[in-house]
C-alpha cells in the first residue's frame, strides 16, 4: 500500500508509554508536520506550545484531570512530551485549524514511529485562573483558547488497541 496512506490507516491513540523522551528530530519533524496543515486562508492561525519538563507536564495534568474531576489521575498517560495546541477564539475557523494541526500532529508521530494520544479538556484548563498564567507566561494571546493536547512518547506495548472496525455508513454515495 502507499506509504502515506498506510501511515494514516495504522496510527492507533497510545495510552501507556515508556519515560524515555522521544528523540529531538523525531520531535522536529512532528512539529513541521502540524506547521504544514491546512489553515483557513493560509493565516496560519493555531499556536503549538511544545513542554518536555516532567513538573510542567505533571502540573498540566493536574489541572486537565480537575476538568474532569479528578486532580490525582494520569489523563497524560505518563508521555514524556505534551504539546499543547490553542486555536484562535473569535470564529469557527480558528478552532477547524487547530483541529487540523492536531491531525497533522498525531499522524506525523506515526510516521516518524512516536506514539500519541490526542488529550480534550484543553479549553476548560486554560481558562481556569493557573491556565491563564500558563498563557501568559507562554506568551499566548488573550484570543486564544486551548484547543486540544497531544502527547508524545515511545508507547507500551499495553497502551494501544486494535482499530475499531468502521461503520457500515460512513460514507454515502449520492
Ligand atoms: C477530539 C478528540 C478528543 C479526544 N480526547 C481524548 C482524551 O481526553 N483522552 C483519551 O484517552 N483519548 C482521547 N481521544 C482519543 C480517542 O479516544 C481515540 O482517537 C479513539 O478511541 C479512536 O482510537 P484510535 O485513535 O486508536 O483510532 C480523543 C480523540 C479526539 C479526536
Amino acid at each position: 500500500m502507499n506509504e502515506a496512506l498506510n501511515n494514516l490507516l495504522t496510527r492507533r491513540a497510545c495510552r501507556a508509554y515508556e519515560e524515555q523522551q522521544i528523540k529531538k528530530e523525531e520531535l522536529d519533524a512532528i512539529l513541521e508536520a502540524g506547521k504544514y496543515a491546512p489553515t483557513a486562508r493560509g493565516l496560519q492561525s493555531p499556536i503549538m506550545v511544545v513542554v518536555q519538563d516532567k513538573e510542567t507536564i505533571r502540573d498540566l495534568e493536574k489541572m486537565n484531570g480537575a476538568v474532569m474531576g479528578n486532580p490525582y489521575g494520569t489523563p497524560f498517560y505518563g508521555a514524556p512530551t505534551l504539546i499543547v495546541v490553542f486555536g484562535k477564539k473569535d470564529s469557527l475557523l480558528g478552532a477547524a485549524d487547530a483541529n487540523l494541526v492536531i491531525g497533522n500532529l498525531l499522524n506525523g508521530a506515526n510516521a516518524v514511529g512516536v506514539d500519541s494520544c490526542y488529550i480534550w479538556r484543553a479549553d476548560e484548563a486554560f481558562e481556569t485562573e493557573q491556565g491563564q498564567a500558563y498563557k501568559k507566561a507562554w506568551g499566548i494571546p488573550e484570543n486564544y483558547q486551548g484547543m486540544g493536547n497531544v502527547i508524545l512518547g515511545y508507547g507500551k506495548a499495553e497502551g494501544k488497541k486494535e482499530a475499531a472496525p468502521r461503520k457500515e455508513d460512513y460514507v454515502r454515495f449520492v
